[in-house]
């Protein structure tokens, strides 16, 4: 039933063309200012000193650019990028391999860290900070440890959930950085982007509405490109104004805030299950059959930018905001 949501933010199989349509310097990439600018700092500095970068922690919702962020630092650097994700990572060994064949400065890239396993991540230690890989030799009583020299090099790891990584593992990365949903001039620009790399033509307003309806998310603002581009072909001339904008998106489903069918299920829980009272993510979660992790990391955030949930000392409330785009009426609490 899912398959088709378009304004899923998690990566699907049609966005892995994508790639094209990643910024590959600092300078393409839009928005997430404070970002961009402590990043800008932080890579002068270490090229300057002719030090590999220190390790890097991005965190923030699905499709906001954390993977394209650590092309672009190994791009800046200049340096080879490595990747791979914590879930693959399975033994001890995998994980060995990969750091010891890594080349001095080489960024080696960690996605999804917050789910490597225990006994993989206590490697990582000391190799972010000793550039050292410790393994056991033998078993029992005869085993002994040996330490092995790695090159130096900068771990960039990203997390949908940055409070799942361990204390241990965190206080490893020298530069954290949260990236933040995206404002809608942002969104605009990207899209803009986007359909000049894609030669669709576009006007700035047809680019807003479709930036409105993104939440807050460019992977999403280029996959409501894409569709409102076959709409705008196949139903009109082929030029996404504002009006065929509305109309494709329409078309799509796409309601006025990009909102779906669990954004909706998690508003008219709170406001008719539970009468509007404030409410925890885990009652929330519960009743509409959804992970709690994912109602806190993708859900939620939208709803908040959007002014739909307020986070109050007792729990979570809808706004009046959200209870007229539903139409019901409001009663102050
Ligand atoms: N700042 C930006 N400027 C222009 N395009 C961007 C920007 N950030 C992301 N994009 C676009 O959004 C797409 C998704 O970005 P990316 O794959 O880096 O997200 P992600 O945070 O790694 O997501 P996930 O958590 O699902 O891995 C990219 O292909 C790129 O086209
Ligand atoms: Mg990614």
């Amino acid at each position: 039933m899912e398959n088709e949501r378009l304004v899923e933010p998690q990566l699907t199989e049609e966005d892995y063309k994508e790639v094209s349509l990643r910024p590959k310097w600092l300078e393409e990439y839009i928005g997430q200012d404070k970002v961009v600018n402590k990043l800008k700092i932080f890579i002068e500095a270490a090229k300057n000193r002719s030090e590999p970068l220190d390790h890097t922690l991005l965190s923030g919702p699905p499709g906001l650019g954390k993977t394209t962020l650590a092309g672009i630092i190994a791009n800046e650097m200049g340096v080879n990028l490595k990747v791979t994700s914590g879930p693959a990572i399975e033994k001890q060994g995998d994980l060995a391999s990969i750091l010891t064949n890594l080349s001095a400065d080489d960024v080696l890239f960690i996605d999804e860290i917050h789910r490597i396993n225990k006994s993989v991540e206590e490697i990582l230690y000391p190799a972010m900070e000793d550039h050292a890989l410790d393994i056991i030799i033998g078993k029992g009583p005869s085993a002994r440890s040996i330490r092995l020299d790695l090159a130096p090099f900068t771990l960039i790891g990203a997390t949908t959930r940055a409070g799942m990584l361990t204390s241990p593992l965190r206080d490893r990365f020298g530069v954290l950085l949260n990236l933040e949903l995206y404002d809608v001039k942002s969104l605009v620009e990207i899209i803009i982007r986007s359909a000049r790399i894609l030669d669709i033509p576009i006007d700035k307003e047809g680019a807003l509405e479709i930036a409105k309806r993104s939440r807050g998310t460019p992977r999403i603002a280029n996959r409501l490109l894409k569709r409102v581009r076959d709409y705008a072909e196949v139903k009109e001339e082929g030029v996404i104004t504002t009006k065929v904008a509305i109309k494709g998106l329409n078309m799509l489903e796409i309601d006025k805030y990009g909102l779906d069918n669990i954004d909706r299920k998690i508003i008219l829980t709170m406001i008719e299950k539970f009468s509007g009272r404030p409410v925890g993510i885990d009652a929330i979660s519960a009743s509409i059959g959804e992970d709690r992790g994912t109602v806190e990391d993708v859900y939620e955030p939208y709803l908040m930018q959007i002014g739909f949930i307020l986070r109050t000392p007792r729990g979570r409330v809808a706004t009046k905001m959200a209870y007229d785009h539903f139409g019901i009426e409001y009663k102050e609490n």
